[in-house]
């Protein structure tokens, strides 16, 4: 029997997970209803109800709109945020991240915001703990919420993103930004083109049901969408580009290359480094969404912790 056609339709009302570790395993109905519980926070903004949960960050990577985001979008509904950096804390005496995690659940935390350089270290911890995880980036693996606010400001431009072309073009091989977008994108319908330097290409990136480009000029024709990384320059072990004027040169988003998609949505998760993948006239042109997406991460993460702490509220369905 077909599983697809077994497996009952998630909504908001019947959310059932603890905690959100990446896009992967989540299926389309999972990823609408985080998105429609966001669309439904910017028409009518939810009571700050959620007064008895506590929130901490483990971050052991630098980042600003993730964190803020996450910590707006907490105080919008409620939630307390702990005072807590693990960069001042006993991380740095040996203690094991899930001691850390251990205590701080003792102290009755049930959210951890975590960022870390490790692919798959929440997955993990997950089960371990009875607080709930929410990946804010580990290592190359996934960034949910980021791929998350990037198709809801795309649904919310264009409607639906069923049969949209999406071209992603930069450091495909460093990013968790790319590989969480590709999986919500194909499972909310898009057609997905990733586009980047040879040594910027993970191996095998075609399973995932990707086509891939080495020309710019060419993936962008046609275009509903374009999303810009950022040229990872911390995370390579070896320099995977020439120069940095020879790598604008071939994929730095102009704005001349996007006079070939008019109609074409610019995204950029941030941090952009101007004049190396974006150059500042594209940017802040009018094509570019990407101020946009920083307000829907906002309404992205409340619904994100509304979610999981329903289920909780719930006792665990
Ligand atoms: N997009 C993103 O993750 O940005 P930060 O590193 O500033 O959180």
């Amino acid at each position: 029997m077909n599983r697809s056609l077994t497996r009952r339709q998630v909504t908001a009302q019947n959310w059932k997970r603890k905690d959100l570790l990446g896009l992967q395993g989540l299926d389309a109905s999972e990823i609408v209803a985080i998105l429609d519980t966001a669309a439904s926070f910017k028409k009518s903004a939810p009571k700050p109800s959620l007064s008895d949960k506590t929130l901490a960050f483990l971050f052991s990577e630098p980042s600003t709109r993730t964190r803020s985001s996450f910590e707006v979008a907490a105080l919008r509904l409620g939630v307390k945020v702990l005072g807590f950096s693990a960069s001042a804390s006993s991380l740095l005496k040996g203690e094991s991240l899930l001691d850390t995690i251990k205590n701080l659940e003792a102290m009755g935390v049930d959210f951890f915001v975590a960022r870390h350089e490790s692919s798959g270290v929440l997955e993990e911890l997950a089960p371990l703990t009875k607080a709930s995880l929410l990946n804010a980036g580990d290592g190359a693996h996934e960034h949910p919420t980021q791929a998350l606010l990037d198709v809801f400001t795309l649904r919310e431009r264009r409607g639906s993103l069923k049969g949209m072309k999406v071209v992603i073009v930069g450091d495909i091989l460093h990013s968790r930004v790319a590989r969480s977008n590709v999986y919500a994108l194909k499972k909310l319908g898009a057609r997905v083109t990733v586009c980047g330097p040879s040594a910027l290409m993970p191996r095998e990136i075609e399973k995932l049901g990707v086509s891939v480009s080495h020309d710019l000029d060419a993936a962008i024709k046609g275009a509903d969408a374009v999303n810009v990384l950022r040229l990872q320059l911390e995370r390579q072990k070896q320099n995977l580009v020439t120069s940095i004027g020879d790598y604008f040169e071939k994929f730095g988003l102009t704005q001349e290359r996007l006079s070939r998609a008019p109609d074409c949505v610019v995204l950029h998760p941030g941090p952009m480094n101007r004049g190396v993948e974006i150059s500042s006239e594209v940017a802040d042109g009018p094509q570019s969404a990407i101020l946009e997406q920083v307000g829907n991460g906002v309404l992205v993460r409340m619904a994100v912790l509304s979610l999981i702490s329903r289920w909780r509220d719930d006792g665990a369905r």
